[in-house]
């Protein structure tokens, strides 16, 4: 069945139902999702002789969502910290998860990284240098050793570039600006997709033996968010559950504690509000002070201060502002200005300038931040090798859960891109072996009637424009499942989740080359995984990481588990717990020796 928001189509004048024309294309891979996880997963493919993989991007090669990750990217190189190991990287990821990752996919993730890091060193990356020329290491939130090689502060930009060239070497094809809409799949297998060219509105089908969901994650679901608009709206969640995939710990979603605060009257600075301002300001000892000027943090964590956990920095900063003592524009001060001008360019050229185009001089004084919605640790369900309950459906990077928990570490999203993209790269490469076809029946019935569909979006002339149904339904998350959350809240958000839904059967569409036709369908993804959200912080009643509810302020053991969330056999969304595994004897001896950051370093 379609969801609520999806036009019916209709039927030609002999009651006959026609599918509009479409385009067929046959692959044996489908990459959807053309970031730092799809390029990886394509170069393994390639490395391990699949020639015939497809990457399919949004936006033009090169420019996907990881381009706006800046602070970098972990390992556990030991650059400067030898002491530094794999073990000790999983310890800080679970103890930031707060145990509800999983620990087979965290040491997948945190084992390869060296070896991630060297080979991105051998394929060209541009990574900041010690004076011995090894890849630069810098503090970052609750670590405990300089473990995040970096690239300046445009380490994603630095990233994708890297794995782009790497995969023209390969001459891995890559198709831009296609939008996928729905995956053919009879719940038990997948056979492709369907979607649109969004230059030429023409509709398009994939036949493909394998897909691999990359389609970032969910956080711009929310108002204030650090991604572009038109990304992270939750296509990759909302795909996979309609076809038959689940999700797990939608509820916990990262607000950073640095977004841009502006003055949104101004339109010079209106378009970054709540865009990052990197971790790294704080890695390099930036500094956080409210509007009396004290430094503020000493009161929530005198010992990590700015560089503790995101969720605890975030709650802070939205504590000060709350209590009266933010600054004019909403947020809190940080400041790096203590540093020398030339370490600020060097180290953050890009906040650097950035700040510097809105005549504001990083050197000489503060820039204003408050919270902002950066990061979904939840997603699609997989297992180790990142395959769904649906076979040849797999999904990773942001789109998948498991890795970070309750929480995610700064540069532990780049770090699951490219160990990830590996690992399901070659899962994929020994299950594929062509482009198969597709069921007469699954053909029938879920391509044609999804096609017709997507016309009868495309002509459907009603009430709302999509654009404002979409601001609404960003509002309405930031408010009722924001930062703090309570349930008398989170119920009154899903009853004006379901106004929304109605209003978004009522909209006004263009056709498929339109950004309203977008907009629709981006509120059809946006819809699934805001309901995901508000259902699993319902159900998860504690405070844990990212999640914290107001009515049940502690963490309980009983809820150290996964909340899952599948269709339904009656409509709508079914949750479920699942248990979470042990850490494995090493990680278990490095969580039990505590490590822990010690700030005091960065003074
Ligand atoms: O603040 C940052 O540079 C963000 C990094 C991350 O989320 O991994």
């Amino acid at each position: 069945t379609e969801p609520l928001w999806f036009y019916k189509a209709g039927a030609d004048r002999t009651g006959e139902e026609t599918t509009p024309a479409h385009s067929k294309v046959d692959v044996a891979v489908l990459v959807i999702g053309a970031g730092g996880a799809g390029a990886r997963t394509a170069i393994e493919l390639a490395e391990r002789g699949v020639e015939d993989t497809l990457v399919r991007g949004k936006r033009d090669r090169g420019d996907a969502h990881t381009t706006w990750a800046r602070g970098g990217i972990n390992g556990a190189l030991g650059t400067h910290d030898p002491e530094d190991s794999w073990e000790i990287h999983a310890a800080d990821t679970l103890n930031e998860g707060h145990f509800v990752n999983d620990p087979e996919k965290v040491e997948t993730v945190t084992k390869q990284m060296p070896d991630r890091l060297r080979e991105l060193d051998d394929w060209g990356m541009d990574f900041s240098r010690t004076e011995d020329g090894e890849p630069d290491q810098r503090f970052f939130g609750a670590q405990s050793f300089r473990r995040t090689a970096f690239a300046g502060d445009y380490t994603g930009e630095a990233l994708l570039n890297t794995l782009v060239e790497k995969a023209q070497e390969y001459e891995v094809p890559y198709q831009e600006n296609v939008m996928i809409t729905k995956l053919l799949s009879d719940g038990e297998r997948s056979h492709g997709a369907v979607g649109f060219d969004m230059d030429t509105g023409e509709f398009v089908l994939f036949n493909a033996g394998a897909v691999v969901l990359a389609a970032g994650g969910h956080a711009a679901v929310y108002n204030r968010h650090t991604s572009r608009d038109d990304e992270n709206n939750g296509d990759g969640a909302a795909l996979a559950l309609d076809a038959g995939a689940e999700l797990m710990d939608m509820e916990f979603v990262q607000f950073h504690p640095t977004g841009m605060a502006v003055d949104e009257d101004d339109p010079e600075w209106e378009p970054w509000s709540g865009r990052l301002v990197t971790e790294a300001v704080r890695g390099e000892g930036g500094r956080l002070f409210n509007s009396e000027g004290e430094r503020f943090m000493e009161r929530y964590s005198p010992e990590q201060m700015e560089l503790d956990a995101r969720d605890i920095v975030a709650r802070a900063i939205a504590k000060e502002i709350a209590e009266g003592r933010g600054t004019e524009n909403g947020g809190v001060y940080l400041d790096i200005s203590h540093r020398e001008r030339e370490f600020i360019q060097e180290r953050l050229p890009r906040m650097y300038e950035r700040f510097s185009e809105l005549g504001v001089d990083m050197a000489e004084e503060a820039v204003e931040v408050a919270p902002t919605s950066h990061y979904g640790m939840g997603g699609v369900r997989v297992d180790k090798s990142g395959e769904t309950s649906v076979d040849n459906l797999f999904a990773i990077g942001e789109t998948m859960a498991g890795v970070h928990g309750a929480n995610r570490l700064g540069g532990n999203s780049l770090a699951e891109t490219v160990a990830y993209g590996a690992v399901t790269g070659a899962a994929v490469a020994e299950r594929v072996d062509g482009p198969g076809t597709i069921p007469e029946d699954t053909y029938e019935s879920v391509a044609e009637p999804h096609i017709r569909g997507l016309q009868a979006t495309a002509d459907r002339d009603g009430e709302y424009e999509p654009e404002a149904v979409l601001t609404e339904l960003r509002d309405l998350m930031w408010e009722h499942a924001g930062i703090l959350r309570d349930e008398s809240s989170l119920r009154a958000g899903l009853d004006k989740l379901d106004d929304v839904r109605q209003k978004a059967g009522q909209m006004r569409v263009g056709d498929a080359q339109s950004q309203s036709f977008e907009f629709a369908i981006d509120i059809g993804f946006m819809l699934t995984a805001s309901e995901a959200i508000l259902r699993g912080a319902l159900e998860r009643t504690e405070s844990r990481g990212a999640h914290y509810r107001t009515d049940y302020t502690e963490k309980h053991e009983r809820l150290q588990c996964n909340i899952c969330i599948e269709q339904s056999d009656l409509g709508g969304m079914s949750l479920s717990t699942e248990p979470v595994d042990e850490p494995s004897e090493p990680v278990r001896a490095a969580l039990d020796e505590g490590h822990e950051l010690d700030y005091h370093q960065l003074e």
